[in-house]
């Protein structure tokens, strides 16, 4: 039976899902009413990709610059975190969908902190699918990280200076120990990465649509992942190369 997805699925998905707030703003409602719209797509994409065969997801839900955003906003998207990760854990154990949090949550609330932790170690065995929400995280903030942690090491005479190559300095990214994105999508019409993973974005497919967030629906899933099926990966080589290898 032909299956209903691309034989060249991506492993690593990552996904900025903007356009919430001119979605809601279109039916003259509230930009709270749109992210909450925007949670029931965050639910369809986990089971889509979950069901294509994609096994790190990677979604960027609130980044370090959105604290600046109006405080009954910041504060509804706070109560939508811990109200989706309440009310969807079992579903994630269900489908075998490990969720992890990146980005510093040491910011968050204590009750937040407390049930992203819970969350983490419920679902901290299941093989299905790796989903990775980025909150409270900014790809600078991520790299000065690495960077610390190699600086600390160095100090403690744990490596020399000549030790760091490109793959140990990786490893202390927040996704360290994932492979880095195939594929790339915004929604929302905007052309650009906002800080997101700038290091592990350096050589994926890049997918952008004007779909906003809360209509991006199956079909269009579907296109994004047909679209990259059509990519020629290169890694910096020439299209000759990759044609016929050796
Ligand atoms: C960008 O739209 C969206 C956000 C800043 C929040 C994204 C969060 C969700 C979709 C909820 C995810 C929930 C979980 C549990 C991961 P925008 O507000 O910037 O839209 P605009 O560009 O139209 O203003």
């Amino acid at each position: 039976m032909a299956s209903e997805f691309q034989t060249s699925v991506p492993v690593h998905v990552c996904i900025i899902m903007d356009g919430n707030g001119r979605w809601a703003k279109k039916r003259l409602m509230p930009r709270t009413y749109g992210h909450r719209k925007g949670v029931e797509t965050t639910r369809l994409a986990v089971e889509f990709f979950a069901r294509a065969g994609v096994k790190h997801l990677t979604l960027f839900a609130f980044s370090s610059e959105n604290w600046n955003r109006p405080e009954e906003e910041v504060n509804s998207l706070m109560d939508l975190f811990m109200q989706s990760l309440r009310q969807y854990t079992r579903e994630l154990n269900e489908k075998q969908i490990r969720i992890r949090f990146i980005g510093d949550r040491s910011s968050f609330s204590a009750d937040l902190q407390q049930q992203i932790a819970a969350t983490e170690k419920e679902t901290g065995d299941n093989r299905q699918m790796v989903l990775n929400i980025a909150a409270n995280y900014g790809g600078r903030w991520d790299i000065v990280n690495a960077c610390c942690r190699l600086a600390e090491q160095v100090k403690d005479g744990l490596i020399a200076v000549t030790d760091i190559d490109e793959r140990r300095f990786a490893s202390g990214l927040s996704l360290g120990d994932s492979p880095d994105p195939d594929l790339f999508i915004r929604t929302g019409g905007e052309r650009r990465i906002s800080n997101f993973l700038l290091w592990q974005l350096a050589y994926t497919e890049c997918y952008f649509c004007d779909t906003l967030w809360p209509d991006f629906s199956e079909a269009e899933m579907s296109a994004a992942l047909e679209d990259y099926s059509r990519r020629q990966r290169r890694f910096g080589k020439t299209g000759e190369q990759i044609e016929a290898p050796g």
